[in-house]
């Protein structure tokens, strides 16, 4: 994993099988049905760093030898948060590392005046709960923001939340970070910039185009 000195919570997973399969991603002649393979064999292997720090505590079981204590997880059913619709793609590939996890769902859009406006906010009442948010661009870092903001109303903790994403533009992790600065980050790439119609460059175009074939 690397750092970016700008960001200090942005952890960039710069794995070799990550950068290859994002690379297929990225290509426009990569179709529907492999794109979202791809995004969903990219979110499984994101997510075991994006686990990383969950605490574990000793309990006992029974090998065929002998009793012993062995490490699990504290927490098997934490919450996965996709954010509609393009972190749908992403689900599936954290269920399989933790396939007890609850599903919360947001989905917000802008109005004419560019306010956030919740069409759905589906979540579990655990406050107390690890929450991974899942959205595979971070462009604006708007709704990225908001989805956070719903999740702390909620009385979440940023110490409990981690965005997951594929392709982030730095503009977004800059206001996403200044909005949050108590969260961890994860991309699989920070990207050179946002064009002027808010598409991160080179990016991969539109995602949730490409994961539901509606391009
Ligand atoms: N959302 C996307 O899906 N792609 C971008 O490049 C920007 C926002």
């Amino acid at each position: 994993m690397r750092t970016d000195s700008r960001f200090p919570r942005l952890h960039i997973v710069d794995h070799p099988l990550i950068e290859h399969k994002l690379s297929l991603m990225r290509d426009k002649n990569t179709g529907t049905q492999d794109f979202r393979t791809l995004l969903h064999e990219i979110a499984l292997l994101m997510g075991y760093e994006v686990t990383r720090d969950f605490p574990t505590k000793l309990e006992d079981i029974e090998t065929p030898i002998c009793a012993t204590k062995s490490p699990m997880l504290v927490e098997k059913d934490p919450v996965i948060v996709p954010v509609l619709r393009a972190g749908l793609g992403m689900t599936d590939g954290l269920l399989a590392l933790l396939p007890a996890a609850r599903v919360g769902h947001i989905g917000v859009y802008r109005n004419a005046q560019h306010e956030p406006v919740e069409y759905l906010v589906r979540l579990p009442d655990a406050p107390n709960s690890n929450y991974i948010v899942v959205d595979p661009m971070i462009a604006t870092g708007h709704s990225a923001a908001y989805a956070i903001e719903i999740l702390k109303r909620r009385g979440v903790r940023g110490e409990q939340i981690h965005f997951m994403a594929l392709v982030a533009a730095p503009e977004g992790i800059k206001v996403l970070s200044e909005a949050h600065p108590d969260i961890d980050i994860f991309v699989a790439a920070l990207d050179e910039k946002l064009n002027d119609r808010a598409y991160i460059v080179p990016g991969l175009g539109d995602a949730g185009d490409r994961i539901f074939g509606t391009l």
